[in-house]
């Protein structure tokens, strides 16, 4: 158990990790902080306060529109952003403006950490989620074990549960690391994936297994389709929890996350989704895979993907 955990952005996925941090009694302290009028993470804390007798709960849940909130905390989640929504014309923002956007709110959400708990350890979900890793990473220097986006546990997780499916065995059956950059270049490493130890390719054909990979690639735009409204949160938020709980329990658990390279796998400077030892010190090791011809040579596709997206970032920078 910690003793403060902060969860900055209080909308879907913010409110799934408060709920789910105090069942699982992961800190004495949950803080929320959201810019949402009136007060939208209070709103939410105070709902979950006063739900806590009904659980036995007796950690502290407080929301509020100040960052001074996460004052101390040890560790960070952040899901501050902005979706893709129709301009006040209707018309829809291009990709630039909204990460325009979405970078300007994640420089406010940099100056309240930077404020009031430099030394935390960071977990970021919000999207571009490489750019905004790498975004906080300009900001705030914070060291490489202590910044981590969370992409690549929910990409693998994807994956498995479609594995899972298709194979007719349980998800626990199913082991598998999506890798690369979040987006349509991420990578899900066939060659590492198995079912019960075994090569996935005995349970799986050939075409079905692509079939299955690409829909992986998309499966973020599938349930954004599906809800018509909004983007997944649940999975989102349970991926981010599986990442604190190595930490807290230091697991030295191996997860994708996104993790800044520094000449692994042959490249320097940028936040790449890559299998990691996840411990009480943040990102403790960084594992290089062996990886098959055609997986290398994907791999290099989406680190050009991140490097683009890095420039972007940069540029944008006053
Ligand atoms: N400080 C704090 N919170 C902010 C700020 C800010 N400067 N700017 C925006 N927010 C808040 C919004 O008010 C909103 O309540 O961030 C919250 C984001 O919540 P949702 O829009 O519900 O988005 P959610 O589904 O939770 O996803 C959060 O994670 O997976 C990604 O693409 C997703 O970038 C998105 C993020």
């Amino acid at each position: 158990m910690l003793n403060k955990i902060a969860i900055i952005g209080g909308g879907n996925i913010g409110g799934v990790l408060v709920q789910e941090l105090v069942q699982r009694r992961l800190a004495k302290n949950v803080a929320l902080v959201d810019v949402k009028g009136p007060d939208l993470s209070k709103g939410k804390a105070l709902d979950i306060a006063e739900g806590s007798p009904v659980i036995g709960c007796d950690i502290r849940v407080e929301g509020s529109k100040e960052y001074a909130v996460i004052e101390g905390a040890d560790l960070i989640i952040n899901t501050a952003g902005v979706p893709r929504t129709p301009k006040p014309d209707g018309t829809l923002p291009t990709r630039e403006e909204l990460l325009a956007t979405n970078l300007k709110i994640t420089d406010a959400v940099s100056e309240g950490i930077g404020k009031f708990a430099p030394k935390a350890k960071i977990i970021s979900i919000a999207n571009p989620l490489d750019a905004i890793v790498y975004r906080l990473y300009m900001n705030l220097g914070t060291p490489r074990e202590h910044l981590m986006g969370m992409a690549g546990v929910l990409d693998s997780a994807r994956y498995r549960y479609f594995i899972a499916e298709e194979a007719g065995v349980s998800v626990e059956n199913v082991e598998a690391m999506v890798l690369g950059g979040h987006g349509d270049t991420m990578i899900p490493i066939r060659s590492a994936c198995r079912v019960a130890g075994m090569p996935v390719e005995k349970f799986i054909a050939a075409d079905k297994l692509e079939a299955i990979e690409n829909r992986t690639r998309n499966a973020g735009g599938e349930v954004v389709k599906l809800l018509g409204v909004g983007s997944a949160f649940v999975s989102p938020a349970w991926s981010a929890l599986q990442m604190v709980e190595a930490i807290i329990f230091d697991k030295k658990k191996i997860l994708a996350v996104s993790a800044l390279l520094k000449g692994e796998y042959g490249v320097d400077g940028l936040f790449v989704g890559v299998p990691a030892v996840i411990g009480k010190n943040g990102v403790e090791k960084i594992i290089e895979m062996d990886l098959t011809a055609a997986e290398k040579a994907a791999f290099a596709v989406s680190i050009d993907a991140v490097k683009k997206t890095a420039d972007e970032v940069i540029a944008m920078t006053k």
